[in-house]
């Protein structure tokens, strides 16, 4: 296994102890998604042929050959150039989406560009996705600084990853959140590409998704509760010092209310709904909720480790099946009759829609509006 060769002194820094640390143990919070209180109703008369199904989509102007996205986990340090050129390659391969981890380090350091720009290099036609904090950003990022994290790896579309609860668990952590949505907004007015604000794994919610569309921001990566947790990586650390009992590491909105609650307070942004999508079953069931593509991390870094290359192939294989098979089983022969479908909610997850005001009918009236702003355009 990969991360058996790490020597001690490479270990020591920071993103080699997290990629180790989420290799070696268990850090998926111990509440899930909610995705376990959807159901899709089955037709048991698809009239259509399974192999007539067709999960393209275009996000940004370029097509994908499938509604994901390998998010953004690395980078930073020579020692992981490898994974941003393997997941590149097999991205390529795929025509899926992918990010890059937060590209800060090399703005300090340029000798680590190259950990980024291998993604490129590697996937000369996907869409690929630089990535900076919105805490950095508040520092004083200038343009100039943004403009060469994006230009590193000609990237498509920029993502401003928000990550308080890792920054308030994290030893050497920054927990500065004042004047983030200011720092957005003039990266916004400045910027001509495409800019994805994402979570890390708590989740986004309605009224902050609102706050940033009113900024001018189209898009969305909930990166909700239910998949990997930074409370629990950080709190997993050697140096973290405080007692982490009795705080959750099931804190955050779960990836399938975060969905619902920005599909309806922004019915026509585009959303990624990503943290614990493991399955074609969640990603079919997250794009019933309201989402247009999903996203997943940490299954990534853990087939490419254990089993290279063709291990991520083997998991995308397998999610790409799981999907098809349930658009097959519920009559969608694309991804937008998939939208359109009525999910049945019951449960935690009803029940936490009622006490946000969010109806079926709400959510249903909203994702038909995202689906015929598309169709103008
Ligand atoms: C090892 C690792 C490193 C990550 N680093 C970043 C990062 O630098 N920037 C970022 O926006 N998200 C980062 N993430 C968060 C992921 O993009 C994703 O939002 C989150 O892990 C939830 O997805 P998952 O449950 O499929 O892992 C990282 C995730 C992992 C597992």
């Amino acid at each position: 296994m990969w991360v058996r060769n790490l020597s001690d002194k490479e270990t020591a820094t920071r993103k080699l102890e997290h990629i180790k640390i989420v290799l070696e143990r268990n850090v998926e919070a111990s509440e899930g998604t909610l995705l376990n209180y959807v159901r899709l109703l089955h037709n048991p008369l698809p009239e259509l042929n399974f192999d007539e199904i067709d999960i393209s989509m275009k996000l940004f102007g370029k097509k994908l050959n499938a509604p994901i996205m390998i998010t953004g986990m690395t980078g930073g340090h020579p020692e992981v150039t490898w994974i941003n050129s393997a997941i590149a390659r097999v991205a390529e391969k795929y025509g899926i989406a992918m990010g890059v981890g937060s590209q800060r380090a090399a703005l300090e350091d340029p000798s680590l560009e190259n950990s980024f720009k291998v993604a490129r290099e590697n996937a000369p036609n996907a869409l690929i996705v630089a990535n900076i904090g919105g805490a950095q950003l508040a520092k004083g990022l200038n343009l100039e600084q943004i403009d060469k994290i994006i230009n590193m790896i000609k990237a498509d579309a920029l993502a401003i990853h928000l990550n308080p609860a890792q920054e308030v668990f994290q030893p050497e952590g920054e927990p500065i959140y004042r004047n983030v949505i200011r720092s957005i907004k003039r990266i916004v007015d400045e910027l001509s590409i495409p800019i994805i604000v994402k979570e890390t794994g708590a989740g986004l919610n309605g009224v902050i998704a609102r706050e940033l569309w009113e900024i001018g921001i189209k898009c969305f990566d909930v990166s909700g509760l239910g998949g990997t947790s930074w409370i629990k990586v950080e709190s997993l650390r050697k140096r973290f010092r405080r007692n982490p009992d009795g705080f959750p590491d099931h804190w955050g909105n779960p990836t399938a209310l975060s969905i619902i609650d920005i599909r309806t307070s922004v019915p026509e942004a585009c959303i990624i709904a990503s943290g614990g999508i493991r399955t074609g079953l969640d990603i079919a069931k997250s794009i019933a909720l309201g989402s247009d593509l999903t996203g997943f991390a940490l299954p990534a870094l853990r087939a490419l480790s254990y089993r290279g290359e063709e291990g991520l192939e083997r998991l995308l294989d397998d999610v790409i099946w799981q999907l098809k098979v349930v658009m097959f089983l519920t009559g969608s022969k694309k991804l937008d009759i998939l939208k359109l479908t009525t999910p049945l909610i019951w449960g935690r997850l009803a029940d936490e829609m009622e006490i946000l005001g969010i109806s079926l009918e709400e959510l249903l009236r909203a994702k038909l509006r995202r689906i015929l702003t598309q169709k103008k355009r």
